[in-house]
């Protein structure tokens, strides 16, 4: 491998990375560096065919080129185009054409990478710092670049198996007979659910770690109950802690000195969901011991899945800031004659109050001895939150892993969680997003990811959330989540509940090929989800469709994502066998010529397709992950000679993921039209679907 690293001043450590280089003396190839005032600024001349890959979670399409990105965690439900910035900031990116590069620049402040924004053929990213290290990465192929930086970064977090079941969330459940009536809605239709969400309402007044004695008798004979019927519940974590005398994690954290502080070296305070917040201090590591140890609370109620949430973390207001505002309202009440200007200075005022980069300014971190800005640092913030809860796993639950997914996220992340990709709102815009960010966000080694199914915020429509259903079937979370106030979305509300159980249905079938990719992807720092380029580097078409994607190494998907849409045009690399399912066991068949097609795709079907010599396999479905039967097995697919699979198969739960147990090798083969299986496990069985 590799890789280069250059070092700038005195960087920050945010163990980004796990693997110490040597710093590599002399001038950064490719790049022409400038250094400003309070910045380095690097440049690239791109030619009409370089394309740009990368940035992890951000807006806009695969090949980031065209636009202008930020890479500095917010708090944006209402993304669209126009915005730069998400919740996860991923300075990863390759530079694909004339010459083929990548580069990693970890520093935990802003830094724009404007690709072709202000100058059409240049690449001009600015470091707002002068302490980082950049990466350069060389490699004899785009995907061995990625799989370098992979090493780099070090190992994905890996997800428990029952997190590749169907999960509901929403904002506004309750109490527990909020939770079990949804339970009953999934179980008395018959559509699978492995996990219900519990949002802030599960709290005491939204305190961290506390359950509402109004809404719960016995937490933990809910939480045993719902487990006996395979549903698991999975309770959020914000990042502020409510400031109340008497409330533990309050009182302890302003005792040991763990939470951020103001310039004074007061704690800071800001408000968020449960009003004034302190905000721990998760870049000091006794502090991370600490909150992590916190989730003990819940993992001994039976609990064994969290959300990370609010971690930019998100400030609604600051009393100085909100001060700011009432004195500017008062000045501009106090004018006989209000101008146009001075009433929108009154309406930006109040609503700039939240997530203001002034707020960002007025804050502190303790590393080591050192007093750091909260700017300066403010990537690292949900990143550091996360690792509290996955450094405190590893001792609370050595033998067992624990779902654990965060909004806010760094590079380095991965290694203890996942990702959800935040806010999002019912539009058919949001789904195509969600499909071009996964391959960017599997890049930085966040495999164990998804959307918020349906959309969060806005009115979800029947259609849509059916559509996103079908795409979701392909991602590790499958989850369906909607805000406070929006239209019910629980699958079970729709007319066509039919449809709703089968696309549901068909995740369940495909979980030993969908399981098997992740783990493989995870355990070898490969990609799950990846762009056709990738597979088909030779094909110059490929590289411009942004639409499908390879979903491990057998399938190809290509979601429909347009309202009305009864089908949607598709480009083949090779020829390939499209399914088309109804219904787990309703499908049909057709090997198609590479090249371009147009498919029907009603709304209550989902097509995917097999490349040749692959295929997958399929179980019989089931109402949650623990009921499937995985010993007898479907293979499904396209075989002009022969074929081989690796299934990884384990407990779900354990550790021991390298375990030579767990890998079964399946070979297929055709001669004379006569197929053959062979298999290194006598205890499975197979029925043949192959075309
Ligand atoms: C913001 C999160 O992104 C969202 O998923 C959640 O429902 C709300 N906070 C309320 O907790």
């Amino acid at each position: 491998m590799m890789i280069k690293r250059y070092i700038y001043g005195k960087p920050i450590e945010t163990e980004a990375v796990v693997k110490t280089l040597a710093p590599t003396e002399g001038t950064v190839p490719y790049l022409t560096a400038t250094e400003t005032e309070e910045a380095y600024v690097f440049e690239y001349d791109m030619n009409a065919y370089d394309r740009l890959y990368g940035l992890g979670e951000n807006v806009r399409g695969i090949n980031k080129r065209g636009h202008i990105y930020e890479s500095n965690c917010s708090d944006d439900p209402m993304h669209d185009e126009g915005k730069s910035s998400l919740y996860g900031a991923h300075n990863f990116l390759i530079i694909k054409g004339q010459k083929t590069f990548g580069l990693f620049i970890d520093m935990p402040s802003k830094v724009i990478f404007d690709c072709g924004y202000s100058h059409k053929d240049q690449l001009k990213i600015t470091v707002t710092s002068k302490d980082f290290d950049l990466y350069i990465i060389e490699e004899k192929s785009f995907t061995a670049i990625i799989k370098a930086f992979r090493e780099l970064i070090g190992p994905s977090y890996i997800a428990p198996k029952w997190a590749f079941g169907y999960q509901q969330s929403r904002w506004g459940y309750k109490n527990e007979e909020d939770l079990k009536k949804v339970v009953a809605g999934y179980r008395e239709n018959h559509i699978p659910l492995d996990a219900i969400y519990m949002d802030i309402d599960f709290m005491d007044n939204f305190k961290d770690f506390t359950i509402d004695p109004n809404g719960f008798s016995d937490f933990k004979a809910t939480v045993a109950e719902l487990k006996e019927q395979g549903v698991r519940l999975v309770p959020i974590v914000d990042a502020g802690v409510k400031i109340e005398k008497g409330y533990d994690v309050y009182e302890e954290g302003v005792e040991k000195g763990y939470f951020c502080t103001n310039e004074k070296g007061e704690d800071f305070v800001a408000a968020v969901w449960p009003g004034l917040v302190h905000f721990p201090d998760f870049l000091n590591k006794d502090t991370r011991k600490w909150f992590g140890e916190k989730y003990k609370i819940l993992l001994d109620e039976g609990i064994e899945g969290f959300w990370n949430d609010m971690n930019e973390p998100a400030i609604f207001y600051t009393p100085e800031g909100l001060q700011e505002a009432f004195e500017k309202v008062d000045e501009i009440r106090q004018k006989d004659n209000i101008g146009i200007y001075e009433y929108f200075d009154l309406k930006d005022s109040v609503s700039h109050t939240g997530n203001n980069p002034k707020d960002y300014q007025s804050f502190y971190h303790q590393v080591g001895d050192q007093r750091i800005r909260h700017d300066k640092v403010h990537n690292l913030y949900g990143y550091n939150m996360t690792r509290a809860a996955g450094e405190a796993f590893e001792t609370l639950e050595p033998d067992k892993r624990i779902l654990l997914f965060s909004r806010a996220s760094y590079i380095g992340m991965h290694r203890y969680g996942g990702i959800w990709t935040g806010d999002n709102i019912s539009w058919w815009s949001h789904l195509l997003l969600n499909i071009k960010m996964m391959p960017s966000l599997n890049m930085c080694g966040i495999l164990y990811t998804g959307a918020d199914l349906g959309g969060f915020g806005g009115n979800t429509t029947e259609d849509l959330l059916l559509r996103w259903l079908q795409f979701g079937c392909f991602t590790p979370l499958m989850r369906n989540h909607s805000a406070l106030g929006t239209r019910e979305q629980e699958a079970y509300q729709f007319t066509d509940l039919e449809s709703f159980k089968n696309i549901i249905g068909i995740r369940y079938g495909l979980v030993p090929y969908l399981y098997s990719e992740y783990m493989k992807a995870a355990l070898r720092n490969e990609l799950y989800f990846r762009t056709l380029m990738m597979d088909y580097p030779e094909d110059s078409f490929a590289e411009n469709v942004e639409d499908q994607l390879m979903v491990g190494e057998s399938l190809m998907v290509a979601p429909v994502y347009e309202q009305n849409a009864r089908g949607r045009y598709v480009y083949l690399p090779e020829e390939m066998l499209m399914i088309k399912f109804k219904s787990l066991t309703d499908r049909s068949y057709k090997i198609m010529e590479k090249g371009h097609h147009y498919i029907e795709v009603e709304l209550e079907e989902m097509v995917c397709f097999i490349k040749p010599n692959h295929f997958i396999p399929l179980c019989s479905g089931g109402e949650y992950i623990e009921a499937l039967d995985e010993s007898h097995l479907e293979l499904c697919g396209f075989i002009k000679d022969e074929a081989s699979y690796e299934l990884y198969q384990d407990d779900g739960f354990s550790k021991d993921y390298h375990n030579p147990a767990h890998f079964t090798h399946i070979k297929v083969s055709k001669e004379n039209k006569a197929l053959q299986v062979t298999c290194n496990k006598s205890e499975l069985s197979f029925t043949l679907n192959l075309h």
